[in-house]
């Protein structure tokens, strides 16, 4: 059985940075993973279409298991993943947290 270690980072203005240390079992999303060590990540819908899950990979591998809807190829291009369709292929460093949803929606009252 393949397991992958996964190094979440919380990093940005919305609280001091952190890391968690989650390990991916064979066919697993890493929102399945960080559930699993009690990690709290938000989702939606769990399927690809809402966003909620959005990280940021740093470094690493991983394929989305369905198509990731709630992404624009360009987000797709700056490493944007959902978590909760996100298989690891190798270990992998992700950012998570309001920040990067942030980045992804643009603010309409700039
Ligand atoms: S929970 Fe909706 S895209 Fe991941």
């Amino acid at each position: 059985m393949t397991e992958y270690e996964v190094e979440l980072v919380w990093e940005g203005a919305e609280k001091a940075d952190r890391e968690a240390n989650i390990a991916t079992r064979e066919d697993e999303t890493v929102l399945e993973a960080a559930e699993r060590a009690d990690l709290g990540l938000p989702f939606g819908c769990r399927i690809g279409h809402c966003g909620s899950c959005t990280g940021r990979l740093l470094t690493g591998d991983l394929e989305h298991a369905r198509r990731p809807l709630a992404l624009k190829d360009r987000h797709l291009d700056d490493g944007y993943v959902l978590l909760c369709i996100a298989e690891p292929r190798a270990d992998c460093r992700i950012r998570v947290g309001v920040d990067v949803q942030r980045e992804l929606v643009s603010n309409p009252w700039k």
